[in-house]
C-alpha cells in the first residue's frame, strides 16, 4: 500500500495511501475546483433562489437554498462538469442533481434514495427536467447505466460490508467518472467534530436516524476499489467554510 504521486495540490492516488500519507491533506478547497467559468457564472444567475423555488414547502426551500449557496461541494461538482448522465445515489431531495441540470453540467439524471419522502419533494422539483428519481435500498440496487455517478454523505450511513459491495457494484458498472464526498474518519480534530455531529443528527432522527449507520472509512478503503481497477483517483478536502472532516474523491476512468 503506497502512494504513487502528487500533482499540483490534489492527491493523486492508483494505490491507497497510508494513514501517514492522507493525514496532511490540508489543501485548499480550490483543489478540486472551486467556483470558477460555468461554475461561477451558475452562482452569479441566482442558482440557490432558482432551485430552491421550485421546491414544495418552506423548510424544503430553505434546505436546499442553504446547501446550493454554502455546500463546498457544490461548486466542486459543478467545476467538474458536463457530466452526462449522472446517477446520484442517496441523493436526498435531489438538489444536487437538480442544479447540474439547470446549469447545463449534466444532461439527464437519475436519483435513488431510501427516503421516499425525499424522492417525492424531488420529483415534484424537477418539473420538466430530464431526471427521474426513485425510491431504492442503496444496499442491494442495481446500477444502471450512467456517465457519473455522485455519492454525497452517504457512504458512512451505510455497514461496511454493503459500502463494499456498493463501491463493487459502482466499478462493475464502468461509469466513466465517479465522485464521492466522505467522512476523513481519520481527519483528526475535524472527524472528532463531525463524530459528534453525527451522533446529534441520529438522535435528533436525520435521514435515517438511529437506523441508520455510522461507519465512516478509511478513504484509501474508499478509493482502493477504483484504483485497482484502473481508475485515476484524486482525493482533495471538501470542508472549505466548516469544521467538518469531509473529502472529495474524484475517480475517472483514463
Ligand atoms: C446526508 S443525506 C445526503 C443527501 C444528498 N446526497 C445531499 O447531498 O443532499 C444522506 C442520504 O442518504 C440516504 N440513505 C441512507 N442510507 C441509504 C440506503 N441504504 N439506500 C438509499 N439511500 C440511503 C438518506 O435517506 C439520505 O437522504
Amino acid at each position: 500500500m503506497r502512494g504513487v504521486g502528487y500533482k499540483g495540490d490534489v492527491v493523486i492516488v492508483s494505490q491507497p495511501l497510508p494513514a501517514d500519507r492522507r493525514e496532511p491533506l490540508n489543501l485548499p478547497a480550490a483543489a478540486l475546483g472551486a467556483p470558477a467559468g460555468a461554475a461561477a457564472m451558475a452562482f452569479a444567475a441566482g442558482l440557490p433562489e432558482r432551485l430552491a423555488a421550485r421546491y414544495r414547502g418552506r423548510f424544503a426551500r430553505n434546505f436546499v437554498r442553504g446547501k446550493i449557496a454554502r455546500d463546498p461541494a457544490v461548486p466542486a461538482v459543478l467545476a467538474r462538469g458536463p457530466h452526462g448522465h449522472v446517477l446520484d445515489l442517496g441523493c436526498g431531495r435531489g438538489q444536487f442533481s437538480l442544479a447540474l441540470l439547470l446549469t447545463g453540467a449534466a444532461d439527464r439524471a437519475t436519483g435513488y434514495d431510501i427516503d421516499a419522502a425525499k424522492i417525492a419533494l424531488a420529483q415534484q422539483a424537477a418539473g420538466e427536467l430530464p431526471a427521474r428519481f426513485a425510491v431504492a435500498d442503496l444496499a442491494e440496487t442495481e446500477i444502471p447505466p450512467c456517465d457519473t455517478v455522485l455519492l454525497v454523505d452517504v457512504l458512512l450511513q451505510i455497514p461496511p460490508a454493503g459500502q463494499d459491495a456498493l463501491l463493487g457494484r459502482i466499478v462493475a458498472a464502468r461509469p466513466r467518472r465517479v465522485l464521492i464526498r466522505a467522512f476523513d474518519p481519520d481527519a483528526g480534530w475535524r472527524a472528532a467534530f463531525g463524530f459528534a455531529m453525527e451522533r446529534v443528527r441520529r438522535l435528533l432522527g436525520g435521514d435515517l436516524g438511529l437506523r441508520g449507520a455510522l461507519a465512516p472509512r478509511p478513504v484509501a478503503e474508499i478509493t482502493q476499489p477504483f484504483a485497482a481497477a484502473g481508475y485515476r483517483v484524486e482525493v482533495a478536502p471538501c470542508w472549505s467554510g466548516t469544521p467538518l472532516p469531509n473529502v472529495l474523491v474524484l475517480a475517472e476512468r483514463p
